[in-house]
Formats: structure tokens, sequence, C-alpha cells
């Protein structure tokens, strides 16, 4: 093993041991070398003559760039565009999150966690935890409703196992009961579980109530405290799409800090949340052990984050990070996320009202949503793949089949004015099948 790993082991270890067990091989291994990157960064700061150290070409004290891109992104500094952005990602960013996780999750500040780090998104963070913490053959405690590209990051790439529970109650709540049992039973055979919170969640749109919310917490510190080591994400994509009486913070505030054994990881991100999928920013902040602050095991996890970074993407795009970075501290940038907002909630609302008809009833069910961008109908009668198929050949109409029963609903990208008309399309495709 490398020196420079075997240091930053040894400094986990030191504060947390169940955080070092709770590495994969390949996160224990992982460092972040001091190679051209470390010494460019001492070059940046006190180079003064000359600084020939990293791989651009520079031009009268700047970035050398052609005119035709620069002619289209006149409104940004060469420097803030055209260079390649720190590994952890653009500080002034990483700083400007972390201010906007504390203002919208009040329940964090007193809590320890990490800085932001840059990620490609959060589908990239994700595969950074898979990295980081999963081995052939670990559990991956998710609900059945699932983003099905979990399978993709952390089943196929990283050989986890997924143990799934069931998403809903009979009486339309988050089955808190179910996710106890199955962390339980990884937890007696693995002794060390990886737990994956998605709320709002994809593909049903439910994000728990304040008292689920507490049941999904207090199971986690139940089961650690049996002597199980769980590292706890929160996948955070659709924050802030509350519409309805759910939680309005993440569990990741819940999660820091509640025991040694919990290493907490919130992924989130501009993608959704901005509206700037293409923009390809995300981050992901670590919050380790109890009460007492941990910052030698964070600046470990961060160092070995950089090291996977490096080796996989070696940094993210700077465009991007400059262009949040510009959002965040636009004075205009609360006035026009609300607006947003108003026209997601409206189309929720909308779906809601809709979907209250009797005149369905014979043809599905739809399980409970309260949050961001979908929504999914539970089909009594027909397949949802040959309804999926029917729908687009003979009305024209895109939505995703899940499994048998389940037909995925963006609501998210259909105007309120037309809701009504999508549902009776799905309603006459449905009718002929039957
Ligand atoms: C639950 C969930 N997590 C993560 C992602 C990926 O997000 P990003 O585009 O930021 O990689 C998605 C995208 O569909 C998602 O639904």
């Amino acid at each position: 093993m490398n020196p420079l790993a075997v240091e930053l082991n040894d400094q986990i270890k030191a504060t947390n041991p169940n955080i070092l067990e709770m590495l994969s091989d390949l996160g224990k291994n992982l460092f972040f070398p001091k190679g051209i990157l470390t010494q460019s960064a001492e070059a940046k700061e006190k180079a003064h003559k000359y600084n020939a150290t990293i791989g651009i070409a520079t031009e009268k004290g700047g970035p050398m760039y052609l005119q035709c891109f620069q002619d289209k992104l006149s409104g940004f500094e060469p420097k803030d565009i055209y260079p390649y952005a720190p590994p952890a990602g653009k500080p002034e960013l990483r700083s400007l999150w972390r201010e906007k996780m504390l203002s919208e999750n009040p329940g964090l500040q007193d809590k320890n966690f990490s800085n932001p780090i840059v990620t490609n998104a959060l589908t990239h963070g994700l595969s950074i935890v898979g990295d980081l913490f999963v081995d052939d053959g670990d559990h991956l405690v998710l609900p059945e409703m699932l983003w099905g590209n979990y399978n993709l990051t952390f089943g196929v790439c990283n050989g986890a196992v997924v143990k799934k529970y069931k998403t809903f109650t009979d009486a339309g709540g988050f089955n808190t009961a179910a996710f106890k049992e199955c962390l339980q039973a990884t937890a007696a055979e693995k002794g060390k579980a990886i737990v994956l919170l998605n709320f709002p969640n994809n593909p049903s749109g439910y994000t728990p109530t304040v008292a689920e919310g507490d049941a999904l917490v207090a199971a986690i510190k139940e089961v650690a405290e049996g002597g199980c080591n769980i590292v706890a994400i929160t996948d955070d994509a659709y924050f802030g799409l509350f519409y309805e009486d759910s939680l309005k913070e993440s569990l990741f505030g819940k999660l820091a800090n509640l025991h040694e054994r919990v290493l907490t990881i919130k992924l989130d991100g501009a993608t959704k949340e901005e509206f700037v999928w293409g923009f390809r920013t995300g981050f992901i902040t670590f919050a380790a052990g109890s009460k007492d602050p941990q910052p030698e095991v964070l600046t470990a996890l961060e160092k070995k984050t950089m090291g996977i970074i490096r080796a996989k993407i070696s940094n993210c795009p700077h465009p991007s990070q400059t262009f949040v970075i510009e959002a965040l501290q636009s004075p205009d940038f609360l006035t026009q996320k609300q607006e947003k907002f108003e026209i997601m909630k409206g189309r929720a609302l909308k779906t809601k009202a809709v979907l209250s008809s009797d005149k369905y009833a014979a043809s599905w069910s739809y399980y409970p949503f309260n949050s961001g961008y979908f929504m999914c109908l539970k089909l009594k009668r027909v397949d949802a793949e040959q309804l999926r198929l029917h729908l687009l050949d003979k009305y024209g109409v895109g939505a995703i089949s899940i499994g048998k029963t389940d037909l995925r609903i963006a609501f998210s990208c259909i105007a309120e004015e037309d809701i009504q008309e999508l549902f009776d399309l799905v309603h006459q495709a449905e009718q002929d099948l039957a």
C-alpha cells in the first residue's frame, strides 16, 4: 500500500476505527498523490517569475483561448472558464454551497461535517461512494421503488448486493418498519450496511413525514448501537421540491454525528435543484461519528475522494462551476427559483386533483407523492410495458414502465393545463387494452 494511503488510514483509525472498517479495499488504498497538482498548487502561490508547472497553455498572463469560444462566453473572465478547476472544486463554490446547505437545513447548524467536494453531478457522487465504501458482496439497503441506475453503479460496478424493502405500508405511509427489518437482517448477516435514502424519491415522488424521517433515523441508530457499521447516504437530487406536508430538510442533518458507527454522506447538486441538468455540477459531503468533531477523519476522506476523482476524471468541468457561483451570488437567484418552484408545485397539485376523479378507479390507483419530479400509477388491469408501448404508438404519449404494474409520469415536464389531457389519454389507452 502506498505510504500516503497508510498515513490517511492511520489518521482515520486513530480517531474512529469504525470508519476505516467501512472503507472498501479500493477506499483503503486511495490517497491524493503529491504529484503534478500539488507542485502546481505550490507554484501558483509562490512562482512569481515564471510558472512552468501545469499542462495548460498561457498567453499575456492568462489562459490561451480561441476567440470563437470567448465571443459566446464574453460575460465571463477567461481565467474562470478555460483552465482546470481544482480537484476538489472551486473553493468559492464549495463555501457558497456549504452556506446554502446551512440556510436550507437549519438542523445542520450545530453539526460537524466536511466542506462539500465538487462532483460531476450526483451520478458521479454515487460512483465515488461505491468505489470508496462498497466491496463485492456488501449489502445495499434500498426501497423497492428506486432509481434504476443504482443497480448499475453499485451492483454492476462495485458488486453490491441490493436488499430491498417494501416502500409503502398499506395505509400509504413510508414503510419504516420494513426498512428497519431489512437493515437488521443485513446487520446480522454482514455487520456492515450501506443505506441509501433518496427523498424526494425517484420514481414515487415521495418524501417522508417528519415522524417517518425520525423513525428511519432511530432505526439506523439502534442498529449501529447493536454493533453494525452503517454508511448512510442521502441522495438529495430533488432537494427543495417539497410541495406538501413532508420533511423539508435533508435527513443528512439528523443522521450527521448520530453515532460512532454511522458515516453519513450527502449527495446533492445543482443539476435538478437549479434546473441545470447538463452542467454536471454536484457535491459530496461527509459527516462522521458522534458529537465530537472528527476533523482528521473528514480530511482523510476528502483526500481519498480527491484521489478517486483524480484517478477517474482528473477534475470536474470549470465553466459550469463558474456559472453556478454566479447564479448563487445573483440577487435574483432566490426569486427566480421560487417562481419555478411554484410552477412545479402547481403541476404536482394539479396531478393530484386530476387523479382524484372516480373515473380512473377501475384502471389504477397511485402511490403516495408529495415532492420532486415524478409520480407513479399502479395499474390494476393491464401490463405497464404494454400500456407504455400502446400509449406511444397510438397516442404519442411517453411514460416509463417499471415492473408489471407501475407507470412513472414525470409531471415536471407537462404544463399544468395539459395534465388533464395527459391522464385522459393514459386512461383511454388503458381502456383499449383492458
Ligand atoms: C434519485 C436520483 N439520483 C441521482 C440522479 C442523477 O443526477 P445527476 O444528473 O445529478 O447525475 C438522478 C437522475 O435521474 C436521480 O433520479
